[in-house]
């Protein structure tokens, strides 16, 4: 006997090639095939339908001193309208996520104002009460900053030995940006670029790895250059990240906008090591956008001043998907780095778009992309270093089964917070 869906999905693409209805009930797709008897039927003809991404790496800020950048209502609409259906929000909040009390205030934040699913980080630095993190719903620990970045202070590989142990011995992820500052002047993307150079990348990450503990999982975030990256996978079992603006930003290269706005941490790097880091595509196992909204007032002081950060969430998957659309990637290898891994890295689920699996999806269209201009996107930030390039983004995306944006509307599921496996309620 078939079961009635609350909802089908008609007619969309799916990316094995076939043409199916999606039912969806009780927030899971239930069958994939002919549509069963629904209370509300989407024509999906022309559309492609592909899982949720997981983007695991984000800064929704918010707050009573950064929701002026961003809150978790225009940062997690940003994401639905990109084709993101979970976020992972980073601890260098202010003030950053160090004990119970601050991440119980930050979910609680979230809960009420976000539209996308959402795992929250513990802050990793001396003051952090680790085990108290994971067991409040920490997701994972980090992005830890064995260098300063924007609203991030340094902690010495000595102290991290130490926090390593007790990480591992949580069996917890740990995420890790690794960098080696030199002193001089920030005056320029080159000069930005010089004094936080791809070697230092590496340095830092073999000062880490040394220091590892048996069985710790690390993950190493926004490696900027396959010098990074070949460090990475000498320490594995650890894995990496690559961030959309290390593929598609250099410092020759980047569109309309004022070198500010391209500052980041690590930088964007010359043409030359853009490139190569395409070449390595397919070795590359996460990408995640490390979206950090500054505002363009912020974007637009002297070099030296403005704030490092670039927004992404909402652009990543459809820039990516436009390189499928040109043939330059294959659509297998793009779901991989923005869906699969990074939900097996986190221990969550993912739809794959099968029976059981969670109806977190997104519907885009088969052919067209469209350019890219910051009217388009829902950042706070209002502006986008991509002005102008190719994207594909979708029509409609659902969390949970639940049409959380359809036709630039938004509407919220519930049940929107993921905790990692440490979380205990209280009184357990
Ligand atoms: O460029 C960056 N901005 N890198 C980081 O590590 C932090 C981030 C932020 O929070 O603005
Ligand atoms: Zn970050």
């Amino acid at each position: 006997m078939s079961t009635d869906a609350e909802c089908v999905l008609k007619g969309a693409l799916l990316p094995d090639g076939r043409v199916a209805d999606i039912s969806i009930a009780g927030g899971k797709i239930i069958h994939v095939g002919a549509g069963r008897r629904a209370d509300r039927t989407i024509d999906c003809t022309g559309l492609l339908c592909l899982p949720g991404a997981v983007d695991m790496h984000v800064h929704m800020r918010g707050g009573k001193d950064q929701g002026y950048k961003e809150d978790w209502t225009s940062g997690t609409q940003s994401a639905l309208a990109g084709g993101v259906t979970m976020v992972v929000d980073q601890p260098n909040t202010l003030p950053p996520l160090t004990d119970k009390a601050a991440f119980a205030g930050r979910v609680a934040e979230a809960t009420r104002d976000a539209y996308c699913r959402f795992g929250v980080n513990g802050y990793v630095s001396g003051a952090s009460n680790i085990a108290a993190l994971w067991e409040a719903g920490a997701l994972a620990f980090g992005e830890t900053f064995a260098a300063a970045s924007s609203y991030g202070s340094a902690v010495s590989p000595e102290e991290l030995g130490v926090i390593f142990a007790e990480i591992a011995d949580l069996d917890a992820l740990v995420t890790l940006h690794c960098e080696d500052v030199l002193p001089g002047d920030d005056t320029s993307l080159e000069a930005h670029a010089a004094l936080r150079p791809e070697a230092g990348e590496k340095k830092c990450m073999e000062m880490l790895t040394a220091r590892f503990p048996p069985g710790l999982s690390a993950h190493f975030c926004h490696l900027s250059s396959p010098i990074s990256a070949e460090a990475a996978m000498a320490a594995m079992p650890a894995t990496y990240e690559v961030m959309p603006h290390h593929l598609f930003l250099s410092i020759e290269e980047h569109g309309s906008v004022p070198d500010g706005h391209c500052k980041v941490n690590p930088p964007v790097r010359h043409e030359k090591v853009r490139k190569a880091l395409w070449e390595m595509w397919d070795a590359i196992p996460v990408i995640a956008s490390d979206h950090a909204p500054h505002t363009i007032a912020e974007k637009s002081q002297a070099f030296s001043a403005v704030p490092s950060g670039i927004p992404g969430v909402e652009t990543m998957v459809p820039l990516l998907l436009a390189q499928v659309y040109r043939g330059r990637i294959a659509l297998s290898s793009l779901l991989e780095k923005v869906v699969y891994t990074p939900a097996h890295l986190l221990g969550i689920p993912a739809s794959t778009l099968m029976a059981g699996t969670p109806a977190d999806l997104a519907l885009y269209p088969r052919k067209e992309t469209e350019t890219i201009t910051a009217e388009l996107l829902h950042s706070r930030a209002g502006w986008t270093p991509y002005e102008g390039m190719q994207g594909v983004f979708p029509h409609i995306t659902c969390v949970s089964g639940h049409l959380s944006y359809l036709r630039n509307e938004f509407s919220r599921a519930e049940e929107l917070w993921v905790p990692g496996r440490g979380y205990k309620t209280s009184g357990s």
